[in-house]
């Protein structure tokens, strides 16, 4: 970090730690206008600075001395609330990242996920209208959909991209990505009123699913629509699959499990809308 501000700062500047990760600068003679341009050089300088492939990330927040009669400490109080709300404004925007670099990683250790959580989102849409939900709810559903799996960053790849049958073992890994999922979901304002959907995608209608074994309606209804609909994705995955009687084996199976692994009446509703495909 200081390394940057040196890089960026002309030689009359001071600058100075006033805490553990906290600098000041001291800059004589500049009024707001150059003030605004330091701080972009800080930033742009950062951005382009890779600490072993880690984004180095700061907040900025700077005050102008423009009379003699101000009380310095006033002004370092002003800039470090300017500091404090760039912060925040910061936070928020390297989270939304990581959820991205996230997707990214997934999708490069398994080339299917993205079409998976697609479809997946693709179904829950369609179903959430015809269960003529209202459009925040149509937002959490597709929302969710697609970010559903997001917890798979924790899979190593060699399990996702397995042909066969997980071991215990390997399962107990795999069983791990609702609530990883949850955690990260949680941590990111934008998507935290999202993350139990996610949670419970992997309950079933019966009590028998992961991770809580929760039953019938005390799993949330957009959980149980993401069930039915990932299921029917995994199913008809391959593009062998694809054909009309292969959609129809993945219907047979819903119908099935209804009110064992998934709630009865959203199978209805998926049946309604793809039982003839
Ligand atoms: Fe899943």
């Amino acid at each position: 970090m200081a390394d940057i501000m040196k890089k960026v700062c002309r030689a009359d500047e001071i600058i100075g730690r006033v805490g553990g990760d906290e600098f000041a600068i001291l800059l004589p003679e500049t009024d707001e206008i150059k003030a605004k341009i330091i701080k972009k050089r800080i930033i742009d300088t950062a951005a382009t600075t890779m600490l072993d492939s880690i984004v180095v990330s700061l907040a900025i927040g700077y005050a102008v001395k423009e009379s003699a009669d101000q009380d310095i400490k006033e002004i370092h109080i002003q800039a470090e609330n300017r500091m404090y709300k760039d912060k925040l404004r910061y936070r928020k925007r390297v989270k939304s990242q990581t959820i991205e670099s996230f997707i990214n990683s997934i999708n490069t250790k398994y080339g299917r996920e993205r079409i998976h959580v697609e479809r997946v989102s693709r179904y829950c849409e369609a179903m959430g209208k015809a269960m003529k939900f209202n459009e925040k709810e149509m937002n959490d559903i597709k929302t969710a959909a697609l970010l559903h799996d997001i917890g798979k960053i924790i899979v190593p790849a060699e399990l996702l991209n397995k042909n066969r049958k997980l071991s215990k073992k390997e399962f107990e890994v795999y069983k791990r990505h609702p609530e990883a999922g949850y955690q990260i979901l949680k941590s990111v304002d934008e998507y935290a009123g999202l993350a139990e959907y996610v949670l419970y995608h992997h309950e079933r209608w019966d009590g028998k699913g992961y991770p809580e074994g929760l039953k019938g309606e005390e799993i949330p209804l957009i959980s149980r629509i993401i069930s039915v609909a990932d299921a029917y994705e995994v199913m008809t995955a391959q593009e062998a699959y694809q054909k009309t009687e292969n959609k129809e084996k993945a219907i047979a199976e819903l119908k099935n499990c209804a009110g064992s692994r998934f709630d009865p009446d959203v199978v209805k509703v998926f049946v309604s809308l793809w039982g003839q495909a």
